[in-house]
């Protein structure tokens, strides 16, 4: 027993240290030398074999032996713990995080369930520019100049290259997805049938019920010997499609430039029943969308022979529909993107 069987001790450990594998290994190791049971215990013991003079130095060494083992030990502990990280990261037995795979907006979801009502019906779903020129926003549609929704205050113009204008007037961002009508018309011929869903822009202050930009559902068809009551019965057919077959319609005289006759058509309130209640205005109807027969001058400014041909058209409001089918209260949660209201649908 001398201070040279430490350092060949010592050597040994590191060695054994060193070339362990994992923290079993190691652990193993560790009890080896640092156990209760271990060499370095087993060599105080046998000290008191030793001259009162060796004691002292031999008990010194073994010490130092003792605190290098055990922090050679922990170093090597922690690079296990490091490595361990790196793999769990890649464990695959470790149970996974699901996937957040999200959903469509809930203004996606009602377009798609609204777009579908008519496509069963056969109607086409197409687009158009949200850029449009003040003739198809407007002009196209009998839309006259003196009209108040042609008014700046109404209408977002905007100011093309150089203040340059086109020749079928301003371009604007369109006010409403009833100037896809005057594009379809144009480039085909009838029999036509389509809904056009799409962003609209109005400069309206914010408000609870108020969006520069919302949504709308633009629907029209166009053949020979269309009739006012097949608009009734498409719509009769949608509406019960969307909100249920209990559901009441009613068809309502009001005013549109761009059809003749024209009606807004209501639903029977789906919160009350038709008893009157908050939403309804105790009315006991929803106003759900506006709609008519296309003016003979629209016909006209596209080149459809208003004698030969005849169709009707109707445009809704699809934060409104969203609104009222789901209990959505402010219109504003549409577009704030917080996910507490989006992940609800
Ligand atoms: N364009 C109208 C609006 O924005 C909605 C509308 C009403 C469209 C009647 C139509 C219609 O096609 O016939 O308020």
């Amino acid at each position: 027993m001398s201070v040279s069987d430490i350092s060949n001790i010592a050597k040994a450990a590191e060695t054994d240290i060193n070339s362990s594998a994992d923290f079993a290994g190691l652990e193993f190791i560790r009890v080896k030398y640092l156990g209760r049971q271990g060499i370095v215990a087993g060599l105080f013991t046998d000290m008191r074999n030793l001259s009162q003079e060796e004691r002292p130095g031999f008990g010194k060494k073994l010490n130092e032996l003792k605190n290098s083992l055990t922090s050679l030990i922990k170093e090597k502990q922690a690079s296990f713990k490091k490595a361990s990280v790196i793999d769990n990261a890649f464990d695959p037995t470790l149970p996974g995080v699901a996937a957040d795979t999200g959903s469509l907006h809930i203004l996606t979801q009602t377009i798609e369930e609204i777009c579908e009502i008519f496509a069963k019906m056969g109607f086409s779903v197409i687009e158009g520019p949200e850029v449009e020129t003040e003739y198809n926003n407007f002009t196209g549609l009998n839309i006259p100049l003196e009209h108040p929704s042609r008014d700046a205050f109404d209408t977002f113009y905007l100011k093309g290259k150089n203040g340059q204008q086109k020749s079928d007037g301003k371009l604007l961002l369109r006010s409403h997805t009833s100037p896809v009508q005057v594009r379809l018309m144009k480039s085909v011929k009838p029999p036509v049938a389509a809904v056009v869903p799409g962003k609209v822009y109005r400069p309206d202050a914010t408000d609870a019920s108020h969006s520069f930009m919302f949504h709308q559902v633009e629907g029209f068809l166009v053949d020979e010997n269309i009739r006012f009551s097949d608009l009734k019965g498409v719509l009769d057919l949608f509406l019960h499609n969307l909100f249920g077959g209990e559901v009441k319609t009613r068809f309502r005289p009001h005013f549109f430039p761009f059809t003749e006759p024209s009606a807004e058509v209501d639903v029977s309130c789906i919160i009350c029943k038709g008893k009157g209640c908050s939403t309804c205005g105790r009315k006991g109807w929803l106003e759900i969308l506006g709609s008519g027969m296309i003016h003979p001058n629209v016909f006209k400014h596209v080149g459809y022979d208003p004698k030969k041909c005849t169709g009707f058209a109707f445009g809704m409001g699809v934060e409104r529909i969203a609104m009222l089918k789901y209990g959505i209260s402010d219109i504003r949660m549409f577009f704030e993107n917080d996910l507490r209201f989006l992940k609800q649908f």
